[in-house]
């Protein structure tokens, strides 16, 4: 068949069936990304970072869920809290940094306290209102510091250490149901001790954040990471099942990678997570977006943060034992980097990918099929893993992923 025109380029191919294609539009409209922030990651629970960072009372980390800046602290009970991080005077932003510790006084406050540096009000670890800055003489007796104080936000430490937060108060379940079981594969590893993050860093790439999803769900494109074929296409790849659960997720499940296959890598047997099997790789595909992904000795957790249709910010960490010797810790250090680091063997090529699609699905493009179509026995190269994740969209969005301008209905095609 030669190449399509125009009309035959918007036929559907072949015999697929709606659910077996997303309309593009839903990585592309300004419309549908605003509805997206507002019906979804406004009402869902986000993670932002982990225990770790924050590890001593005090201590800050600020971020933004749906435009939202968020600032989360650890108290003097060692408890970590989430607040809005708006000052409920004048809605100044309370801290710009992104990380830090309230123990020491900044310029324009006290030691221990949150200071909004614009006209000094002051707050505890809890969000109380700590001091109003000639309280009595602007306002008498008509507004004291207990009428005021930081929003408080939902906030668990759940799956390792990771600090969830949900700006919905009504959210109806707590983290744990809301995973629906997705975790089990991976709880007695990231959950038998204490986990740290020992890298960090972040991306914004120019494509949607569910392309970016896409890419961590679908294993279809390792014939683009060349490191993966080597250690990985081989009967035990193949038999790897995709499981969907509710709420969206996503489990990739295991088998054992052969690293001693590329030159220079090295089996990671020894120092495999607890309780988990020697080389062995998990992927957890988190609704709305977030990644959790154990290759044996390093656990990869990638939070995205949508900034418009086509742009997210992705932060990645790597995680091992807080236990670790530092030779163990370098160790699992260049295991991690050797893949998924800015110049390791995985990731950018994942990057490039989604910044591919990304250019060709820019707000006002003409849309077009993207095809979510393989079917493979729920085997690795099946792609019912996004099937499942676009028909969770679907009834958070009301809106069919296969033509988004029409109500969700279930997909056929799962
Ligand atoms: S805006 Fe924060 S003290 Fe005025
Ligand atoms: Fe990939």
């Amino acid at each position: 068949m030669p190449a399509r025109n125009h009309r035959q380029w918007n036929d559907v191919p072949g015999v697929l069936k709606p659910g077996e294609w997303v309309d593009s539009r839903i990585y592309s409209d300004p419309d549908i990304y605003e509805e997206e922030l507002e019906k979804i990651f406004k009402k869902v629970w986000i993670p932002v970072c982990h225990e770790s960072e924050l590890p001593e009372p005090y201590d800050f980390r600020t971020s933004s869920i749906a435009r939202e800046p968020i600032i989360v602290v650890r108290g003097t009970d060692n408890q970590i809290r989430a607040f809005l991080n708006v000052c409920p005077h004048r809605g100044m932003m309370i801290e710009r940094r992104p990380s830090g510790s309230f123990k020491e006084a900044q310029p324009s406050g006290n030691p221990k306290h949150m200071t909004c540096m614009f006209h000094g009000w002051m707050f505890d670890m809890k969000g109380n209102c700590a001091f109003i800055t000639r309280g009595e003489d602007g306002y008498q007796d008509r507004l004291k510091k207990e009428n005021v104080g930081l929003r408080r936000l939902r906030c668990e430490v759940v799956f390792g250490g990771f600090v969830w937060v949900c700006l919905n108060d009504q959210v109806q379940s707590g983290v744990e149901e809301w995973a629906a079981g997705c975790f089990d594969c991976i709880r007695e590893a990231v959950d038998t001790e204490p986990l740290e993050v020992f890298h960090y860093h972040k991306a914004i790439i120019g494509t949607n954040y569910k392309l970016w999803h896409d890419t961590n769900s679908e294993f279809y494109h390792d014939y683009m990471h060349y490191h993966n074929r080597v250690t990985g296409f081989n009967d035990e790849y193949f038999a790897r099942k995709n499981v969907g659960f509710p709420n969206g997720h996503v489990n990739v499940n295991s088998f054992t990678v052969k690293y001693e296959e590329y030159e220079g890598f090295e089996s990671r047997e020894t120092l495999s997570f607890p309780g988990f099997p020697p080389n062995q790789w998990y992927m957890i595909d988190f609704f709305p977006g977030m990644n959790f992904n154990l290759r044996g000795s390093a656990l990869r957790c990638d939070i995205v943060t949508p900034l418009g249709p086509d742009k997210v910010m992705i932060e990645f960490r790597g995680l091992g034992l807080k236990s670790d010797t530092p030779e163990e810790r370098r160790i699992r250090i260049d295991h991690h980097n050797s893949i998924w680091g800015p110049f390791g063997r995985n990731l950018h090529e994942d990057l490039i990918g989604v910044a591919g699609q990304g250019s060709t699905m820019l707000p006002g493009s003409e849309p077009r099929r993207i095809l979510h179509g393989r079917h493979e026995d729920e085997f690795i190269h099946d792609e019912i893993g996004m099937r499942h994740f676009y028909d969770e969209w679907g009834k958070w969005m009301d809106r069919s992923p296969s033509n988004p301008m029409e109500k969700y209905m279930a997909a056929a095609a799962e």
